[in-house]
């Protein structure tokens, strides 16, 4: 049974990773506000987030995207009943930086502090907007720095069932968009390229399954196999590793089949895990969050998969998928109407509290 919906005022601060991001969420439904600043090009010449420059840009960017994202929601910071950051998890200068800010708002104010799990949150963005979820749900959080199942029976019980023992889906597509020679951050690029080609997934990389009954991923090895399709079986020379070839030599063709091909085998992992997990959990709802839900195929698979078992599925609008602000405030205004609040001892870590 749906109980009524207490009224909240709540702003968001998010700075887990490359992007400053600020939202004031009401009644843990609506968003007033979403801000989003995100630092891609700071990053982009070194081809991944280098933390040291990640917390200097945050430090920078965060009043001023705070100042915005109350202005835009048209409130003052009097109309708030509480403030709540991401402690968990990110690079640990960057989560820091919003945590500090969030704690000494809510202590200049006093105002209840809600630390919240970012990826935790990445699922609740399926809750914005829409009506209330039929739980039990699967989870599937698909980013560039998680790839997780969960087993939820409420919005706050969650039950992690797997996750990725090595890459994250997002960081092998960002890996093998690198390889392929496309722009940064390739995720994005890579499903353009393999979408608007109409491809076909030609080339067989290995789909991996872990064993059989795992609920637990692993992308190195499609990746390495996509670097060997992509550049030939290398040898050793001199001390070397030589490759036959460079990405630079493919032509435009083996380029967009090599890209659909490595999306299939991603794809179809993630797909295949979350149907063990729906069979396992017997879930009502599929709910599926994170940056990779922007990924064209995944989208349509996921939605074949709920068709096909009568279920319903979230997934956020674009906005709320790639990493915000706003998803906090739902998590955090969960907590807040059961009496939750955390300590100003509350600080910030680099792993979700299940460890992973
Ligand atoms: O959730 P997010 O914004 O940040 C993290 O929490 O990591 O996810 C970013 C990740 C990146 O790895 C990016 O390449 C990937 O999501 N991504 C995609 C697509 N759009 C974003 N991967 C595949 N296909 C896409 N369309
Ligand atoms: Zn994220």
């Amino acid at each position: 049974m749906n109980e009524p919906r207490q009224p909240t005022c709540i702003l968001a601060i998010e700075s887990s990773c490359d992007e400053t991001a600020a939202a004031v969420v009401r009644d843990g439904r609506r968003v007033a506000s979403n801000v989003i600043a995100s630092q891609h090009e700071l990053h982009e010449e070194y081809g991944g987030v280098v933390p040291e420059i990640a917390s200097r840009a945050h430090l920078e960017r965060i009043g001023p995207i705070v100042d915005r994202a109350l202005l835009e929601a048209g409130i003052d910071l009097e109309d708030l009943d509480a403030v709540a950051a991401g402690v968990r998890p990110g690079l640990i200068g960057s989560l820091l930086v919003g945590v500090s800010f969030a704690k000494a708002l809510a202590w200049s104010r006093g105002l209840p502090f809600l630390g919240v799990d970012h990826v935790e949150s990445h699922l609740l963005a399926g809750l914005i907007d829409r009506p209330e979820v039929a739980w039990p749900a699967v989870g599937l959080v698909v980013s560039g720095g998680h790839t997780c199942l969960y087993e939820l029976s409420g919005p706050l019980d969650l039950r992690l069932l797997g996750a990725t023992i090595d890459d994250a889906a997002g960081e092998a597509f960002d890996k093998a968009a690198t390889m392929l020679g496309l722009p940064y951050p390739g995720g994005p690029e890579l499903d353009r390229l393999a979408e608007d080609s109409g491809a076909e997934p030609e080339v067989e990389l290995p789909i991996s399954l872990m064993r059989r009954d795992s609920l637990d991923f692993s992308f190195s090895g499609v990746k390495t196999a996509m670097l060997y399709a992509i550049r030939g079986t290398p040898r050793r020379e001199g001390g070397r590793t030589v490759f036959e070839r460079s990405a630079e030599d493919l032509a435009p063709k083996q380029r967009a089949v090599l890209a659909a091909s490595f999306r299939h085998a991603v794809v179809a992992a993630l797909v295949r895990k979350t149907t063990l997990a729906l069979e396992a959990t017997g879930a009502r709802t599929l709910l599926a969050g994170g940056g990779v839900v922007a990924n064209r195929l995944l989208r349509r698979e996921l939605e074949a998969l709920a068709v096909a078992r009568g279920l319903e599925l979230r997934m956020p609008a674009m906005a709320y998928c790639m990493d915000n602000a706003a998803m906090l405030g739902v998590t955090a205004h969960e907590r807040l109407v059961r009496g939750q609040r955390d300590p100003l001892e509350t600080t910030a870590s680099p792993t979700t509290r299940r460890g992973r």
